[in-house]
Formats: structure tokens, C-alpha cells, sequence
């Protein structure tokens, strides 16, 4: 059972899972994050960047978990120049070692076993930050994901297009596409950390944590990993 712990708001959430990273990162200099985009991760961020300033962060690496497929790689909202604007450039994390899928067409068929060979040579991933979606999604594994998946391409549904509309001009600018770690990638991570804010997110929790493992229920894959915090505030608790 992952342990489950609520806080008061998101800013408190960020602070928690801050110092978090910063017990793995003080023991280990060179850990393995898996860093997570969404508004929900953001709090962890911006609590971070005090915290590390007097560390010696550059040779931290860290993989993120998506990308949009297709997407101009200059547009904000693509997942690189999101973790660079949030994560690379105020952490101070060398950007050769931190990575995003790459949702480029050209190569695009190996992409996905090139983005795993990347974690598997960096020794796999420490701590993975996870958020989730209102139907249920961790990363972009859509329901029906398969458990056992690995970085691949998929097709995103209306929800979550609609989700993630307001990033966009309007919803016809969201990609229809995107290349994400799989469920399997996900569960191979050593500590899974996942976060939610909001009444919005309370079914999807209540799915994750204590409904049936099943694949229409993307999220309700940690309940098959042995390490797993999951932090929220009382509002997306509710449904527990
Ligand atoms: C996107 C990301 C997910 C994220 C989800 C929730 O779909 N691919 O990784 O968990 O959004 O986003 P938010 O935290 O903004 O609600």
C-alpha cells in the first residue's frame, strides 16, 4: 500500500517532496530524477531552488517522463523547453544530463527505444515525480495502457487534449500525439512520488491508490510498486 500523505495545500506538497529529493540528492551526487511536467510538480521546483543552491548539483541527471509528438521544439509549451524554463535553468542542472523524449517526426520510430537505453545506461531512475490526470493518466499512458509498456508513441485522448488546452491557443493546437515513458518504464523507477492538488484530481487518486488494478486506470499501476509516497491535499484525498 503506497503511503499516502496530505497536506495542506500545494505549496506544502512541494516542500515535502523537496526535501525528499534533497535526502536522495545529499547522499547520492549523481542520483537519477524523473522529473514530471504538469502545473502540479511546479511547487516541488520552485521549493527546490532555495534548498540546492549550495549543492553541487552537476552531476544530477534526470529524464523526463513525455513529450508532445510533432511539436515546433521552440513552442513553450513543449515539454524540453518546459522542464529547461522550470527545472534545468533555475536548479542549475547541467542540460547534457537531463533528457526529454524526443517527439521530433523525423526518427520518431526510435525514439522510444532510444530514450529507455538512455535510462538503462544511467543506471535507471531514483525518484520519479509523477502527477496525474483527470482520467486517471500517469505520464502521457492514456487508459489502456499496457503494464508492462516502455517509452513509445501514443495518441492522446479528448480529455486530456481538452486538459491541456489551456497551454495552447485553443484545442486544435494541441497535439494529437506523444511519446512517454510506459507504465513498466515507470514502475522500474526505485521510488515513485506522485502528486495531486485539487477536487479535479480526487476520483483519479481515489483510482490510483485504492481502486482495482486495472489499465483503465493508469495510475492504479503503483499500487504494484513496493515504494511509492503519494502526496496530496485534503481536497484530492476526499475520495479515499
Ligand atoms: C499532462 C502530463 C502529465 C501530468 C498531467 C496532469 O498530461 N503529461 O504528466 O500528470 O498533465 O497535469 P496537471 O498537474 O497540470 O494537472
Amino acid at each position: 500500500m503506497a503511503e499516502v500523505v496530505i497536506v495542506p495545500d500545494a505549496a506544502h506538497a512541494g516542500v515535502l517532496v523537496a526535501d525528499e529529493i534533497m535526502h536522495l540528492i545529499t547522499r547520492r551526487p549523481d542520483a537519477v530524477l524523473g522529473v514530471a511536467t504538469g502545473s502540479t510538480p511546479l511547487p516541488v521546483y520552485e521549493a527546490l531552488r532555495e534548498r540546492v543552491r549550495d549543492l553541487d548539483v552537476s552531476r544530477l541527471r534526470a529524464f523526463a517522463l513525455d513529450e508532445y509528438v510533432g511539436i515546433d521544439p521552440d513552442h513553450p509549451e513543449s515539454y524540453r523547453n518546459v522542464i529547461r524554463r522550470e527545472v534545468v535553468e533555475p536548479l542549475g542542472f547541467d542540460p547534457a544530463r537531463v533528457r526529454v523524449p524526443s517527439g521530433a517526426l523525423d526518427g520518431i520510430e526510435t525514439a522510444g527505444d532510444a530514450y529507455e537505453a538512455a535510462i538503462a545506461a544511467a543506471g535507471g531512475i531514483d525518484l520519479q515525480i509523477l502527477g496525474i490526470g483527470t482520467d486517471g493518466h500517469i505520464g502521457f499512458n492514456e487508459p489502456g495502457s499496457s503494464f508492462a509498456s516502455r517509452t513509445r508513441v501514443k495518441t492522446l485522448t479528448q480529455q486530456t487534449r481538452e486538459d491541456n488546452a489551456r497551454f495552447f491557443d485553443s484545442i486544435d493546437d494541441v497535439p494529437e500525439h506523444c511519446i512517454t515513458q510506459g507504465l513498466g518504464t515507470i514502475l522500474a523507477a526505485r521510488h515513485l512520488v506522485l502528486l495531486a492538488i485539487g477536487e479535479g484530481k480526487a476520483e483519479a487518486v481515489a483510482g490510483a491508490v485504492e481502486g482495482p488494478v486495472t489499465a483503465s486506470v493508469p495510475g492504479s499501476a503503483i499500487q504494484l510498486h513496493p515504494h511509492v509516497t503519494v502526496v496530496v491535499d485534503e481536497a484530492a484525498a476526499s475520495a479515499l
